[in-house]
């Protein structure tokens, strides 16, 4: 009896200690960087996001996954889903690798039609499109190792069925010959797939998601290629009542700020072929850590995107312990032109709005020097959405910090025309030599006065400038959360509006 009051009390006087000596943003050691509203695996390495499908009110996300271990390796497609694209519901793997070899990047589809035949008593098939890597056929080098494969489910994904035919598409010997998104071409009344060969996109067509043809190719001549051409997408958006056709082609490495990235086309597709408005390099997202973002099949008009949030640089490094990597917030995409260019723009998607808890509001704020912007933006524990509008197109540093020293800045250059992100003093920075320093990116919108949005987690941040026509994401790596933010300008400026939303739901 005494001892379980003397355990009580200590118990009691434990709390009481703990409660007054721990900041409030200290975090636990085990999950130190464990975002809270982006998707990560509970255990295990991830890497690019696969066949996202939107079926019966339900966002389907697979994705390339090593449950054994932290560092990549035999390729599963893990799986989550979501009601909202925020709050994500881990699911059982979903695909795992057979004698035809790993399960490698890919798409999936609803099959209304069921032009497939998988389809029995009037149910309709998911069809998952992915490329089978044979690592042991790669060693002979006969450049017959990557092939494509399909498989399908009747229960929302959980399990799947391999097509007895795999492979559906053989490599013609193309070394790197994957990735196949997929879309069903209405005019043509026939499938389309994109798929990513060494330094360019070939294109398929067929009737059935079982036999394949080859349409074209597009490529070589156009955009980055400072690596291999990996995770392509092919899409319409509409832009002024206009069909545009976008391409998204990830590559890596040879991204903006070195290692992975993804760069983009617009042009027309005629079900065979895809022809350019230009070739000129244009990128979704300057920073280092989004990369083989892909966008949901059957979502109508409107197209979202999600990207793997790490870059292969350093991916196998990063300081996390029983899980690596997460995913992007998943965002929507919109054309915006600037001047007489259509570029391609990415904002959150406004599901999160319904995440948003304490509002923060601020006004006509003038900044010359440094503004603590600590007390008016309290709810600065993330995740958060911070939201700003400035009076004018002027230098700029935010700056987010913690006791510790540890430091996050971004902000715009007037002389050189960039927004930048610096992650030089982050915390955990020494993993790899290729983390961290200033990232850069071009201020495209030509717009006099800079407004942006920034999506903060405990380890990221996304910043989306001038209605996300230039994106940047950047992972890092602090013991503490921070839990200090301040404005600096030399230069001088105002911020007509800004306003810090926590992101925790209402109840925050
Ligand atoms: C892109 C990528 C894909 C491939 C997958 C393997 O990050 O290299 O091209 O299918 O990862 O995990």
């Amino acid at each position: 009896m005494q001892k379980i009051s003397f355990s009580l009390l200590a118990m009691v006087a434990m709390l009481f200690f703990a409660c007054k000596t721990a900041p409030e943003t200290e975090k636990s050691s085990i999950e130190l960087y464990r975002p809270k509203i982006h998707f990560t695996p509970d255990t295990g390495w991830m890497n690019d996001p696969n066949g996202m499908v939107y079926h019966k009110g339900v966002y389907h996300l697979f994705y390339q996954h090593n449950p054994d271990s932290t560092v990549w390796g035999p390729m599963h497609w893990g799986h989550t889903t979501s009601k909202d694209l925020i709050n994500w519901e881990r699911q059982p793997i979903a695909l795992y690798p057979d004698s035809l070899g790993m399960i490698f990047s890919g798409s999936a589809v609803v099959d209304e039609k069921n032009t497939s035949g998988f389809g029995q008593d009037g149910n309709i098939p998911l069809v998952a499109i992915f490329t089978y890597h044979h690592s042991e056929k790669e060693k002979l080098g006969k450049n017959d190792h990557q092939n494509q494969g399909i498989a399908y489910s009747f229960d929302n994904g959980k399990t799947w069925t391999k097509f007895a035919g795999n492979p559906v598409l053989k490599s013609p010997g193309i070394r790197d010959f994957r990735d196949p998104k997929v879309f069903w071409h209405d005019e043509s009344s026939k499938w389309v797939m994109a798929l990513a060969a060494g330094d360019r996109i070939m294109f398929y067509s067929s009737p059935d998601l079982k036999t394949w043809k080859n349409e074209s190719t597009f490529g070589e001549k156009a955009g980055a290629h400072g690596g291999v051409w990996e995770c392509p997408d092919l899409f319409p958006l509409m832009y002024e009542g206009k069909t545009v056709w976008v391409l998204i082609v990830n590559l890596n490495p040879g991204g903006p700020n070195g290692g992975s990235a993804t760069q983009y086309f617009l042009g027309d597709f005629d079900g065979k072929t895809f022809s350019p408005y230009s070739i000129a390099i244009k990128w979704l997202d300057y920073g280092p850590d989004n990369y083989a973002g892909i966008t949901w099949s059957n979502t109508g008009d409107r197209k979202i995107l999600i990207g793997w949030m790490s870059n292969w640089l350093y991916a196998n490094q990063v300081p996390t312990q029983k899980w690596r990597s997460a995913m992007t917030i998943a965002r929507d995409l919109r054309l915006k032109k600037v001047n007489d260019e259509i570029y391609l723009a990415c904002t959150p998607v406004s599901e999160i709005d319904k995440m948003i808890g304490k509002r923060n509001l601020v006004e006509n704020v003038k900044v010359q020097g440094t503004v603590d912007l600590t007390e008016d933006f309290d709810g600065i524990k993330a995740p958060f959405l911070l939201e700003m509008e400035l009076d004018t197109a002027n230098d700029f540093q935010l700056i987010f910090s913690n006791s510790a020293g540890e430091k996050m800045i971004l902000g715009y250059e007037k002389s050189s025309n960039q927004y930048f992100i610096d992650s030089s003093t982050s915390g955990e920075i020494g993993f790899h030599e290729a983390f961290t320093g200033k990232h850069t990116a071009p201020r495209i919108s030509k717009s006099g006065a800079i407004k942006f949005s920034l999506v903060a987690d405990v380890s990221s941040l996304e910043w989306f400038a001038d209605d996300g026509i230039t994106a940047m994401t950047s992972i890092f790596f602090n013991k503490i959360g921070f839990n200090k933010i301040e404005i600096q300008s030399v230069a001088g400026i105002t911020i007509k509006k800004g306003g810090l939303f926590s992101l925790g739901g209402p109840s925050l």
